[in-house]
């Protein structure tokens, strides 16, 4: 079995892992990383984002063996010394959430988006989070959570 080197939220594991095990069960099953859920099996809801070397990917369409020697970032890690990540607030402070399963996923991603555009419009918002689906279809206040975050993290004025 190959063995794999990842550092998830900021602890590094070795691990043998079977070639075909996705990172997202890698992270559930083998390291508890249950705040990563599992919302359909043709990787179209995106409730399994996670950052991986900063970018958000899928993570029941990536291989563990292929996050060998990078960095995963969970929902789980986002937070640090007790306080919640600005975009875990805005969710919080916007009403993004109602079951919550999608909102790992759509923080995640939204994290991400800010990367390529720091100042997003509502329109270009919408479009960076077209791969994350909300059941309970709550995507305005989605939407002001994430122009909100942009904003508690100091990268736009909108
Ligand atoms: S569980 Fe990964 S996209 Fe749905
Ligand atoms: S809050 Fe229920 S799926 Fe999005």
């Amino acid at each position: 079995m190959p063995r794999i080197t990842v550092k998830v939220d900021d602890i590094t594991y070795e691990e043998d892992v079977e070639p075909r095990t996705l990172l997202v069960h890698f992270l559930r099953d083998r390291l508890g990383k249950t705040g990563t859920p599992i919302g359909c099996d043709t990787s179209n809801c995106g409730s399994c984002t996670v950052l991986m070397d900063g970018r958000s990917v899928k993570s029941c369409s990536v291989l563990a063996v292929q996050a060998d020697e990078s960095e995963i970032v969970t929902i789980e890690g986002l937070a640090s010394d007790g306080n919640w990540h600005p975009m875990q607030r805005a969710f919080h402070e916007e009403h993004a959430l109602q079951c919550g399963y999608c909102t790992p996923g759509m923080i995640l991603a939204a994290i991400d988006l800010l990367n390529d555009d720091p100042d997003p419009s509502d329109e270009a918002i919408r479009q960076g989070l077209e791969g994350n689906l909300c059941r309970c279809t709550g995507y305005c206040n989605i939407v002001r959570a994430v122009r909100r975050g942009a904003e508690e993290m100091g990268v736009t004025s909108r």
